[in-house]
Order: C-alpha cells, then structure tokens, then sequence
C-alpha cells in the first residue's frame, strides 16, 4: 500500500490547496488541523483521507496525536508543514513577550517535535522521503515592520530547516522550505480588503501569489523532480516587491 504523507496545518488555505494538489497528484493523505472544524472533516471526505484534531503547542495533545498517528502509519512518505496562528500587527517593543513565544511555539516547537516523532516513519522508506516547511517571503530581505513575532518564528524555522536538510540526508529524507509571499487568508484577515487591493495592484502583475501557486511547486517538490533543491528557501512570490 501506498505509504501516505501528513499535512500538518491542512485545514488552512495554503494547507487545503496543498491537500487538493497533492491528491491529484497521486499521494494518498493524512490531514491535520488544529481543530475538529467542518473544513476539515469536508476536506477528508473529498480527499478519501484520514484528519486528525491537535493544537501542536500543547504538549498533551500534541503527544497523543504523535502516537495515534503513529501507530496507524509505520511509514510516512513525507510530511508538508503550513501551521500557523494569526499575530497581531504591533511595533516589536510594544509587543508582549507572550506574543512571540505562542509564534515560536506554532512554528519552531511544532516542526521540531513533530519531526522528532515521525522522523523513523520516514526514514524506514528504501526510496527515501520528503518534508516540505511553509516559510515566508519575509525572511528574505528587508522584512516589513509591525510583525516580528510572527518574522522571528519563521527565521528560527528556516534557519532550522537548512540544518535538519543537511542532517537527514543521510537518512534519505530530503528537506524543502518555501518560503511564499503574502496570500489571501486566515493569516491577511485582519487588514482591510482596502489595503490588500491596493497592495495586490502594487504587485508586478497586479495579483497576489495564489494558495494553488505554493501547492503546485510543493508537488514538484514532493517527487523525485524536486529533489535537487533540498535545503534552499525557495521564493513562491510572483516577484519579489521589495
Ligand atoms: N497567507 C500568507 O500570506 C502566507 C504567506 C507566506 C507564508 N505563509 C505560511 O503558509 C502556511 C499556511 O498559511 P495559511 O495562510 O494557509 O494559514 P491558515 O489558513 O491560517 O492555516 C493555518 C493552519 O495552521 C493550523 N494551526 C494553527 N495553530 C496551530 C497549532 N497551535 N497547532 C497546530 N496547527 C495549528 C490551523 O488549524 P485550524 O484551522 O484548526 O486553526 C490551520 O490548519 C503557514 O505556515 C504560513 O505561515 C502564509
């Protein structure tokens, strides 16, 4: 049978057009999400797929979904991580302490223990397998102002992607990051539709980087095409605007 690939953050935007590209593309799927939402059980029926419900910055929960998730999957082909919590926009100093540790824990605790927990899954594959880290645009260059929580998180998950991608292939599991400029979501809902059209008109073709933009190049580099560019951070921009 085929061995699945877990998609951690799969109820979100970028996660779901992930979920979708990848189904058609052949891979079968297991779907995460924080919660038990109506998406996410609509997106597994659609998908054929298994879902499962944890919030990965709680220890217990996160611990529970390791081993259920686990024990149903002795292999993994892969796993694509695109969690993330919404931040508020705030100069940094202004901006409690709590803020950035609940954005390290979304994104440099999750990947980390998650990749502890599955890392025997993958590497028990003779063909090896492939993880796909959701970065952003703004680690590369100058990053705007009033988000650094959320900016310092995912340089600490970037930068610890470059490592574990060196560190794992002698395991045979190569390691992708993508690092995506700004799309429609979750994440954007608290600016105004005012400011984001105005933006989008700003951009070289006049059009925001789509969700199925970032799943088309992450099924490219879920297969053996994509292998070459393990450990760079790879732009899905639609041109850099800075
Ligand atoms: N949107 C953008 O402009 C943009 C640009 C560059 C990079 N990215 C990155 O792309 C990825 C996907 O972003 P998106 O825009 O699709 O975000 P989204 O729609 O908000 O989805 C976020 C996903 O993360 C899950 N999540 C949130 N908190 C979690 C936690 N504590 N533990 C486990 N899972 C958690 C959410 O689950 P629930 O649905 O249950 O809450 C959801 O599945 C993220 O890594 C994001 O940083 C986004």
């Amino acid at each position: 049978m085929q061995d699945p690939v877990l998609i951690i953050g799969a109820s979100g935007t970028i996660g779901s057009a992930i979920a979708h590209t990848l189904s058609e593309s052949g891979n079968k799927l297991i779907l995460h999400g924080r919660r038990e939402t109506d998406a996410l059980r609509t997106l597994a029926v659609a998908l054929d797929a298994r879902y499962y419900a944890a919030d990965l910055t709680s220890d217990m929960a996160a611990q529970e979904f390791f081993e259920v998730v686990g024990q149903e999957n002795v292999h993994l082909s892969g796993i694509v991580f695109c969690a993330a919590r919404p931040f508020p926009h705030k100069l940094a100093l202004r901006t409690d302490w709590t803020v950035f540790q609940e954005q390290i824990d979304t994104q440099l605790k999750a990947l980390h223990t998650t990749l502890q927990a599955f890392k025997p899954a993958l590497e028990k594959r003779p063909d090896g397998a492939r993880i796909i880290i959701l970065s952003t645009e703004y680690v590369l260059g100058t990053p705007p102002q009033k988000i650094a929580p959320y900016i310092a998180a995912k340089a600490a998950l970037t930068a610890y992607g470059q490592v574990v991608a060196q560190e794992l292939l002698k395991a045979k599991i190569r390691v992708h990051i993508v690092a995506p400029g700004m799309v429609r979501s979750a994440l954007t809902a608290d600016m105004p539709d005012q400011y984001l059209d105005m933006v989008e008109t700003e951009m070289p073709e006049a059009k925001f980087t789509s969700a199925e933009d970032v799943a088309r190049v992450c099924a490219l580099l879920m297969c053996h095409d994509g292998d070459p560019l393990y450990g760079t951070v790879i732009p899905v921009s639609r041109a850099a605007r800075r």
